[in-house]
């Protein structure tokens, strides 16, 4: 009798997962409802800084790929990678590839200024976290305008992240959507268990 298929093992923990679906809802949330400052808007950014702070620390406690050393690498590989998928030669990566790991950062920081500018916007009307803060002098419509220009600039980002999902989902034949969420990604057979640092290896963790 054959042994029963063992179920991949989990790769994005549950924490993550729940970070990436809520900061995707409440970005849009945020992104949609720009007019209503006082309720819905303010309310959906300052739950997306929070998923951002979040993240940022995760990046440093978190199980082995949430971990920012186990998967930003630096410029040049990032071209690399960028040119061999483009001639379908890119190696499969169990985490986050080197472009999807700019991207991630990329879109980090983008958030971060989108929510700390809207902030000093809300300072500058007299309410919010910084109000009472060197930030409430700044120019208002310099910093109005880096808002509008970040939330839009993230948005492209998005576009060209889901975008990049699904093409790398495409060159690995792999749904990499699935993978976000449930978790589950098959080991990297480029990499047998000759890889110590490979906890998970053939195991359901
Ligand atoms: C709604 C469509 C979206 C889909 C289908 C999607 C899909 C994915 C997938 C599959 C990954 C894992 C990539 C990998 O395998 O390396 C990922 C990662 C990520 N995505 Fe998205 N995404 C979406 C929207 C968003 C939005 C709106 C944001 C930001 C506001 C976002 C931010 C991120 C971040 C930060 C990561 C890295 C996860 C981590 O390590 O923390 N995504 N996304
Ligand atoms: C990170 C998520 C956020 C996104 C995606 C976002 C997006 C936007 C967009 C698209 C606009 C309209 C820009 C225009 O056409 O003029 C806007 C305006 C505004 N946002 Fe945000 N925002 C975010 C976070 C915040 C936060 C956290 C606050 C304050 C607590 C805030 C306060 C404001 C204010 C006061 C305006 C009005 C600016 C004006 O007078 O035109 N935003 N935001």
């Amino acid at each position: 009798m054959n042994a029963p298929a063992k179920k991949p093992p989990v790769v994005w923990d549950p924490l993550l997962r729940t970070f990436h679906w809520s900061l995707a809802f409440f970005f849009f949330l945020a992104y949609l409802f720009e007019s209503d400052k006082l309720g819905m808007h303010s309310h959906a950014g300052y739950t997306v800084t929070l998923l951002v702070l979040f993240r940022l620390v995760w990046g440093f406690i978190g199980p082995r790929h949430a971990l920012f050393t186990d998967f930003v690498t630096p410029p040049g590989q990032v071209y690399t990678y960028l040119r061999q998928l483009f001639y379908r030669t890119a190696k499969r990566h169990v985490g986050h590839n080197p472009v999807g790991a700019a991207m991630i950062l990329t879109l980090l920081v983008s958030l971060l200024i989108t929510a700390f500018t809207g902030m000093c916007l809300f300072a500058m009307e007299g309410s919010g976290p910084l109000v009472n803060t060197l930030v409430a002098s700044w120019p208002g419509h310099v910093v109005e305008d880096i808002h509008e220009f970040s939330s839009n600039f993230t948005l492209v980002l998005i576009i060209v992240h889901v975008v990049g999902v699904l093409l790398t989902g495409l060159v690995h034949k792999e749904n990499l959507i699935k993978a976000m969420i449930t978790g589950e990604k098959q080991p990297d057979l480029d990499f047998p268990a000759n890889r110590p640092d490979e906890p998970y290896h053939g195991q359901n963790t």
